[in-house]
């Protein structure tokens, strides 16, 4: 199973769009897609009590964190979408990843080493969107911020990134360039083979 996490609260924005035309694109190759948005998760801040590390779950009440924690250990590959807030992702994919840390990384108890990462072997992709025009998405404060950001994750996830999509100023997501939709179209169609 393909998971897809969008973490744009704009159904029809520029990440969503590009996202769905990967989900179908993916589906149309074969893949198994789950969607999630992200922004209609209920999920608890991490209160950074580190019970995870022996523990090897949140210690929180059950809430959707639990929840899609589950699915990330049941995908065979991700595509993360996260439109660029300060250069950087939104703040609910970020309580997303703080309170996976351990479905994301295998802790060795009373040991110094680096924690394993739990989903090697697994590809993925990031989409990213801003308002900043070219090249100036580049920039590290900017759209590449967020590649960064995100990418810090699902590396130490162990995530094999094929591919980052960093959209540059598109004020209607209805004239997103023909380079963008090819792009995704194109990573959609390889996800069929992930
Ligand atoms: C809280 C917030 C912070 C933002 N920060 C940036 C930024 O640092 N740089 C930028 O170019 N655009 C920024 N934007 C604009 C969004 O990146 C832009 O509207 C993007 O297209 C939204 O993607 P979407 O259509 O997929 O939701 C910000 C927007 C919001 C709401």
């Amino acid at each position: 199973m393909i998971l897809i996490l969008n973490s744009s609260p704009r159904k029809k924005g520029v990440t969503s769009t590009l996202l769905r035309i990967i989900a179908d694109e993916a589906r149309s190759a074969g893949a198994e897609v789950e969607w999630v948005d992200v922004n209609s998760l209920s999920i608890r801040p991490c209160i950074g009590c580190l019970k995870c590390r022996p523990d090897k779950v949140c210690i929180l009440p059950r809430d959707d964190a639990h929840r899609i924690g589950e699915l990330l250990a049941g995908c065979s590959g991700l595509v993360v979408g996260a439109p660029t807030y300060w250069g950087n992702m939104p703040g609910p994919l970020k309580l997303l990843f703080d309170r996976n840390v351990p479905t994301l990384e295998h802790y060795e108890l009373y040991t110094w080493r680096f924690p394993k990462p739990k989903h090697k072997g697994k590809k993925a992709a990031i989409v990213t969107a801003s308002l900043s025009p070219f090249p100036f998405n580049e920039l590290p404060s900017q759209g590449r911020g967020t590649l960064r950001a995100v990418r810090i994750v699902l590396k130490a996830a162990g995530f094999d990134i094929r591919a980052q999509i960093n959209v540059p100023m598109t004020p209607d997501p209805a004239h997103i360039g023909e380079r963008w939709l090819a792009k995704a179209r194109k990573l959609g169609r390889g996800i069929g083979s992930w």
